[in-house]
């Protein structure tokens, strides 16, 4: 079974989370997609759906889906994304696709945040998968001094613009033990806009595809 396959098991299951008339999150990348896929097989039963991305409007658009603005709706039931990393504590790491600041707000204004991967996903460790960090422009040589005293290698995301404007810096080599502190502490250094650690808010429910089925791990 391919990867495509798994990724899309794990989109599938994530339908029996959505409920009728409601609006829910979508996240953003190629298992987001499969998700979206399978929403609009039922889309007459969704009032809509909040978009992380401007790739995820347009496809949601294109499936005929509604797309509405998080601040016309109150918070969201359920936001349903992708991961490029999670742990057994159901931490992520995301922004792959460079949609982390959007991916964030939304999960965090969702009141259950169920992560659609493949099996390849799950890592005892995070940090394999380089840290994708948002940054402001003018802040790019001020943060990436910063990462390296934290032991990373940030590396700029060439020809790469994020939705806000902004840039990506990917951070190899950290060997991330404790997700939740090194978040807060890289949140707090001036000029990142979002890091991609969905420590402090993680996932809730992650939907591993697998060769042998869908695997739900919860805390
Ligand atoms: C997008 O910015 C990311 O956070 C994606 O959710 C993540 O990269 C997973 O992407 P795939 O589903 O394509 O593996």
């Amino acid at each position: 079974m391919s990867t495509d396959d798994m990724k899309k098991r794990a989109a599938e299951a994530a339908l029996a989370y959505v409920e009728d008339n409601t609006v829910l999150g979508v996240g953003t990348g190629s298992t987001a997609n499969y998700f979206i896929d399978a929403l609009a097989r039922i889309k007459s039963r969704l009032d809509g759906v909040v978009s992380s991305s401007e790739a995820t409007t347009q496809r949601l658009k294109a499936a005929g889906i509604p797309v509405l603005n998080l601040n016309a709706v109150g918070p969201l039931p359920l936001y349903v994304d992708g991961a490029d990393e999670a742990n057994a504590r159901l931490q992520l790491i995301k922004g792959g696709g460079g949609a982390l600041t959007r991916e964030k707000i939304v999960a965090a204004a969702s009141e259950l945040f169920v992560c659609i991967a493949d099996e390849s996903k799950l890592v005892d460790t995070l940090g394999g998968f380089p840290l994708p960090v948002e940054v402001i422009p003018m802040a790019r040589s001020h943060v990436g001094r910063e990462l390296h005293k934290r032991g990373g290698q940030p590396v700029f995301r060439e020809n790469f613009v994020t939705d806000n404007g902004n840039i990506i810096l990917d951070v190899y080599n950290l060997h991330i033990l404790e997700p939740a502190k090194l978040e807060a502490e890289l949140n707090n250094i001036a000029g990142i806009v979002t890091v991609g650690l969905f420590a402090l808010r993680p996932a809730d429910i992650v939907l591993l595809g697998t060769k042998n089925g869908v695997q739900t791990l919860r805390c």
